[in-house]
């Protein structure tokens, strides 16, 4: 196997179970209370997210640039559970809604 084949492998084995921890994520850092079902606080679900997200799929930069978003907060309302979550840990959340979500 050539080294670069093993390296991509190595990068694929890495990426599923980051995809599986991302919910988790979202439920240890209380994104459910207000985002799951049924929604709480005017929060849409992750599944109307998730739709609503869909349109970034396959730009680079679209997980980072909502998150910085998300993580600087709206004019009005703060959200404190959005300001508290890390950088690394926002933009793994960003990109699981993206992707769909699940
Ligand atoms: C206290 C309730 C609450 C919690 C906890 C919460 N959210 Fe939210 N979230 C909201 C509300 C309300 C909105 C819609 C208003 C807004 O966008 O500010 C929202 C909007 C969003 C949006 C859409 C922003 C946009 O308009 O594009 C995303 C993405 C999001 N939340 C992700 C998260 C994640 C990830 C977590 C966990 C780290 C989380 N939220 C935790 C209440 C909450």
């Amino acid at each position: 196997m050539s080294a670069r084949r093993f390296l991509l492998l190595l990068a694929l084995a890495a990426l599923v179970p980051f995809a599986q921890a991302s919910s988790q994520l979202a439920l240890d850092k209380g994104c459910y209370s207000c985002h799951g079902e049924p929604p709480r606080r005017g929060a849409p679900a992750f599944a109307e997210l998730a739709e609503r997200y869909a349109r970034y799929r396959g730009q680079a930069e679209a997980p980072q640039r909502l998150a910085d978003q998300l993580r600087a907060g709206s004019l009005f309302g703060h959200i404190a559970a959005h300001e508290r979550v890390s950088d690394e840990e926002c933009v793994a959340l960003m990109r699981w809604i993206i992707d769909g979500a699940r």
